[in-house]
């Protein structure tokens, strides 16, 4: 079993990861906590598989647990969704001693992070994720949100869990297009902040779903990075910035396409080649990095643009973004593997001639 702290004084909490663990979760969460009631959120795909186990681990350790199932997809992280949500609390009882599980992937976290840090002002919250992408990116560092029609993540808050209970086992039945785009972020923690751990995926990506151990050495690392990240800025005035290397292009590419056409860390993997190509095209990277970065992407994370965007579409959209500064675009630029740098003068020529090469 690996630990991992994420110390924000008072609101620190620790990284739990293990193979297999999902059992035991009952008696995790009795050992450290005094919480009676667990409303325990999952989504349409997860309930059938582990949600009956997660309930009686919790039932076994002497915790009342209640399932509240959601439809699988985007459109659940609605403010009436919510409102479900908030009114199921309220018919299980749920008081300041009680916490919100999270049991799912990115929008079941979001969404039963979003009610645990409402309800009542704040009640704790258990962030349990069952796919790689929220297992070493969203279920840590606190971002939870709802979607509105017109903006997505637009109405949220900073609220860190109480703790996360990441089980890699649970990662086999994840369809292969998944666990993928999940790579990307986990590629992602080589290029911003650890050059040797690049290299240890260069040589094991392609066999992480083959070795339990490995898998869970990836998912400790990645999760490390970010805790490190996220203790230092919690609400991203500054080196939590780093945290969205490919991300700028990369939510572009998801506006532009629809929500769903390109997946999360596809579309991520798309924007780190192309950011990495605007730092060669700078001259901040060389070459032989730049062809480091896209071939260990591309083996990873194998996809390719559904058509030809429109390049103008796409640049007014980057613009637009809510982790803008001054109305300027903001690039987090690789400026050696286990180095990124955040950039606001990257003009509209050298966006257009990254696209022009790539
Ligand atoms: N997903 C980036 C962050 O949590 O800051």
């Amino acid at each position: 079993m690996e630990q991992i702290a994420l110390n924000l004084g008072e609101r620190s909490y620790k990284i739990i990861i293990a193979d297999g663990i999902l059992d035991d979760i009952g008696y995790i969460i009795k050992r450290q906590f005094s919480w009676k009631k667990i409303m325990i959120i999952t989504d349409s795909n997860v309930s059938k598989l582990y949600a009956g186990r997660v309930a009686a681990s919790l039932e076994n350790a002497g915790l009342q647990a209640f399932v509240e199932e959601i439809p699988a997809g985007e459109s659940s992280k609605s403010l009436a969704r919510a409102e479900e949500l908030y009114n199921a609390a309220l018919d299980c009882r749920l008081d300041r001693n009680s916490a919100i599980m999270a049991l799912g992937g990115g929008v079941v976290g979001d969404l039963a992070g979003f009610i645990a840090a409402t309800y009542m002002r704040g009640i704790a919250c258990i962030q349990v994720p069952t796919t790689l992408l929220a297992q070493v990116d969203s279920s840590v560092g606190g971002k939870v949100a709802v979607n509105l029609q017109r903006a997505k993540n637009i109405v949220g808050a900073f609220y860190q869990p109480s703790l996360v209970v990441i089980d890699s086992s649970v990662l086999s039945s994840l369809p292969d297009r998944e666990f993928r785009e999940g790579l990307a972020e986990v590629i992602k923690y080589g290029v911003i902040k650890d050059a040797g751990f690049f290299r240890w995926l260069e040589e094991n990506a392609s066999r992480l779903r083959l070795s339990s151990s490995d898998l869970v050495y990836a998912i400790k690392r990645s999760c490390e990075i970010k805790a490190g990240v996220v203790s230092q800025d919690e609400t991203e005035q500054g080196i939590r910035r780093i945290l969205n290397y490919g991300h700028t292009v990369g939510h572009a590419l998801e506006t532009i396409f629809g929500y769903g056409t390109l997946l999360h860390g596809e579309a991520v993997a798309l924007g780190m080649v192309f950011e990495a190509r605007i730092a060669l095209l700078r001259g901040i990277i060389d070459e032989r990095t730049f062809l480091r970065i896209e071939g260990m992407v591309r083996s990873a994370v194998p996809v390719v643009m559904p058509y030809e965007p429109d390049r103008d579409r796409l640049i007014e959209i980057m613009s637009l973004d809510k982790k803008n500064l001054n109305e300027k675009i903001v690039f987090i630029l690789p400026e050696t593997l286990g180095r990124v740098g955040v950039y606001t003068d990257v003009t509209k020529e050298e966006i257009l001639q990254a696209f022009t090469i790539g």
